[in-house]
């Protein structure tokens, strides 16, 4: 489970004035949900994402991961629990797609063998066969097996809490909609809790239990796509929806 209470973020901006990157969010995500954060660039999607992490410090307010503040928790404890995934998948260019996916494993100082085997393990479940691409490097793919690749790599240590930022924000419409058919597939597989990050309505909706919106720094609702269509609860929200629709897949 992932808890943020009264979460606020103020940056210094460029010229010494506050920026009030998030405000006062309070969210759960429970064991094995997927809440999909959504609202328009620089509304503090990444910023909140960044707190359960500890990639951000908040200004005030609390995060708990698995039921502990995550300020209470060793950093390196903490992120070894939590997968991370970037938009463009943020692999490393010069090593092999193996060598990506099995970073943290080597981190870990897992032998070579126990390694490889989880590598090619990984590789089968996000549908990259690793005979074909364990050898490659990121320049040899395209944007959907990178981003595979991405998350392979993020699963590696098996972690029980997974962040996405725009993880399929790069891809083009037809590959996204097979990403989203594998993702929700290795979702049931794998049960993760997840907090995935999107610009994209439609996106949400298909991937996330419930969505989150956000604007200027605050959740302005948060819940499946039925509360969303049938009771907004502003007419902000209402405006984004009408905004974000034709985004929105075929409805069914
Ligand atoms: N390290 C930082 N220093 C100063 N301002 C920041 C920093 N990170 C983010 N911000 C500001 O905080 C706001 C929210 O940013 P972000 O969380 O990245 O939004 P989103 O991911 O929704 O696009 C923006 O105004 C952004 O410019
Ligand atoms: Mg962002």
């Amino acid at each position: 489970m992932i808890e943020l209470r009264g979460v606020s973020k103020t940056f210094e901006g460029p010229d010494g004035s506050a920026v009030h990157a998030v405000r006062d969010v309070d969210l759960q995500v429970a064991d094995g949900e997927t809440v999909c954060l959504i609202g328009t660039s620089g509304c503090g999607k990444t910023t909140t994402m960044k707190m359960i992490n500890r990639l951000v410090e908040p200004t005030a307010g609390e995060v708990l991961v698995g039921g502990r503040r995550v300020e209470d928790l060793d950093v390196i404890e903490l992120r070894r629990s939590i997968g991370y995934v970037i938009q463009s998948g943020g692999l490393f260019p010069h090593l092999s797609v193996a060598r990506n996916v099995g970073v943290l494993c080597e981190l870990e100082g897992w032998s070579k063998a126990r390694t490889r085997a989880r590598v090619d393990e990984l590789l089968e479940l996000v549908n990259l066969p690793p005979a074909e691409f364990r050898r490659r490097h990121p320049g040899e793919l395209s944007g959907g097996q990178r981003q595979r690749v991405g998350v392979a790599r993020a699963l590696a240590l098996d972690p029980d809490h997974v962040l996405m930022d725009e993880p399929f924000g790069a891809l083009d419409p037809m590959t996204r909609a097979d990403i989203h058919r594998e993702f929700v597939a290795l979702e049931e597989r794998v049960k993760k809790t997840i907090v995935l990050v999107t610009h994209d309505m439609g996106e949400a909706f298909a991937l996330g239990d419930r969505v989150a919106l956000m604007d200027r720094g605050r959740i302005v609702q948060v819940g499946t796509e039925e509360d969303f269509r049938d009771r907004p609860v502003s007419g902000f929200v209402e405006r984004f929806l009408a905004q974000h629709l034709e985004s929105v897949g075929d409805g069914t």
